[in-house]
């Protein structure tokens, strides 16, 4: 203000950690969408907890989350975060203050926006230095480098503090000179509690709304400084609103997964073509081939190949594993196993190191055994396969009698014939045979040739009979 010196707050050490808001509330209806927008993932993790993360790894003290009663995102929190529900009130504004008492008066406060999920820990820490070296009342994350198109413009003074915010999500009565300002807020602030709580109360609504932004003239008007960090980090800044920009934070985060993995030894045969969620873990030397997905909590062992065209959720694969052409979910798969080309796992399935599953086979809550082969188009469910058997092309279990599931075993060094199946519970020993074509209803002892098939029989002279006969 002119003729009045604008007031600074002492500089703060560093190391000192600070309170965490993240404005999560309402469904962001511009998503056109039944999950509330916090909630929408990208690469695996809900945006709401990419922020949270990141706040976390910034040396954030304590994290509270803005909610409204009943929208869904408070269930959607990692563990230790606080909520504070936003019972009354639309926009940003209304959100901060339903935390104000949680807050309290003194210290530093950070305020993030659910909806900028890859804000970096690293940008984090430097707004908070610039807002602690400069000892002001708030400082205000802008970036030049998105479409300014619907952000909040920020307009600076002579002196290069900023003076105020313009909303453009509506542009009527907003100036051609705010309109062409490239440099926008990122809805991403340090404050002194204090002073933003002062100035909140006065903020007046604007189109029912009470805008966070408010504050920035307030806090002018009372002798303070805001102050701008600016960042060039495009990934940190890009915010959601809608789909699209779900798809371009989507983008960038799954390009940051996969640099991250390939900088740790892993080799993307076509990086565009693959989904590598968050928490996914692969060893060195493993290859990802083209079309390949990796979600949730798996983990890929050193030195495999895995794909194309492979789905992989929630699942355990060691070393030196090959998977080809599959689709599996909550399964294990040891040492030098190899999948595929098509084989489906499904969850409870264990297959032991060096074991083979091949073309259309399911596997589904079972363990096939070390060294043990099921490589033809066969269900194998609810059955123990002993080390080194081999299973023939097309073998079912019947695991299920309409009512209950039960157990086939097939003993260790079995081998069956092709087309047979199991009508659990039942157990073909070690070492025993199967005969082609059979129903095995009965246990087969160790060593044993189990055969259930009625004898063949031949009609001598029944092509020329049938001849005869058409006429
Ligand atoms: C806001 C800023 C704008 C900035 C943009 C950056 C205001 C008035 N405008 O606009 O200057 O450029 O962010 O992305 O702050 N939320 C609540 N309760 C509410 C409303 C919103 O918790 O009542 C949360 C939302 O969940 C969201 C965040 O606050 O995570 C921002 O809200 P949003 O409606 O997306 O604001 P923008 O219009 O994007
Ligand atoms: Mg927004």
């Amino acid at each position: 203000m002119p003729g009045r010196s604008p007031r600074r707050y002492p500089a703060r050490p560093m190391s000192e950690r600070f309170t965490v808001l993240v404005m999560a509330a309402g469904r962001g209806t511009r998503m056109r969408s039944s999950i509330p927008k916090v909630l929408h993932p990208i690469c695996g993790k809900p945006m709401v907890r990419w922020v949270i993360d990141a706040a976390r790894a910034a040396g954030a003290s304590e994290v509270l989350c803005v909610t409204r009663p009943g929208d869904g995102v408070a269930e959607g929190l990692p563990d230790g975060v606080s909520v504070a529900e936003q019972r009354a009130g639309e926009g940003t504004g209304a959100a901060v203050l339903a935390a104000r008492e949680a807050v309290g008066e003194a210290g530093s406060l950070l305020v993030l926006s659910g909806d900028h999920p890859l804000l970096s820990r690293e940008l984090i820490a430097g707004l908070m230095d610039t807002h602690r070296t400069q000892g002001v009342a708030a400082t205000i994350l802008t970036t030049e480098e998105l479409d300014p198109a619907g952000y909040g413009r920020v307009v600076r003074d002579a002196g290069g503090s900023v003076e105020r915010i313009v909303e453009t999500k509506h542009t009527e009565g907003v100036s051609d000179g705010v309109l062409s300002t490239r440099e926008i807020n990122l809805g991403t602030y340090a404050f002194e509690a204090g002073e933003l709580w002062a100035a909140l109360d006065d903020v007046e609504e604007e189109r029912g709304e009470r805008y966070l932004t408010g504050v920035f003239p307030l806090l002018r008007e009372r002798g303070d400084t805001v102050v701008a960090h600016s960042t060039r980090d495009v990934s940190s800044s890009v915010g959601v609103n809608d789909r699209v920009g779900l798809m371009d934070a989507d983008r960038l985060a799954q390009r940051q997964i996969i640099e991250h993995h390939a900088r740790a030894g892993v080799t993307f045969l076509a990086p565009d073509s693959v989904r590598v969620e968050v928490g996914v873990e692969i060893g060195e030397d493993t290859t990802i081939c083209p079309a390949t997905t990796l979600r949730g909590a798996t983990r890929v062992g050193p030195n495999c190949e895995i794909g194309p065209g492979t789905t992989i959720t929630d699942c355990t694969l060691g070393d030196g594993v090959t998977a080809l052409n599959s689709f599996m979910a909550g399964a294990v798969v040891d040492d030098g196993a190899s999948l595929g080309p098509f084989a489906y796992l499904r969850p409870g399935a264990h297959i032991c190191a060096g074991a083979k599953i091949g073309t259309f086979v399911e596997i589904k809550n079972s363990e096939v055994g070390a060294g043990a082969k099921v490589p033809h188009l066969s269900y194998i469910g609810d059955t123990d396969v002993g080390e080194g058997a081999n299973v023939a092309a097309g073998n079912i279990t019947a695991n299920y009698d309409g009512f209950a599931k039960h157990r086939t075993v097939i003993g260790k060094d079995a081998k069956t014939g092709v087309h047979a199946s199991y009508v659990a519970p039942v157990r073909v020993g070690e070492g025993a045979y199967i005969a082609a074509g059979s129903v095995i209803t009965e246990d087969v002892p160790d060593g044993a040739l189990g055969i259930s098939r009625p004898d063949q029989k031949n009609v001598e002279g029944y092509a020329e009979r049938i001849e005869k006969e058409r006429g």
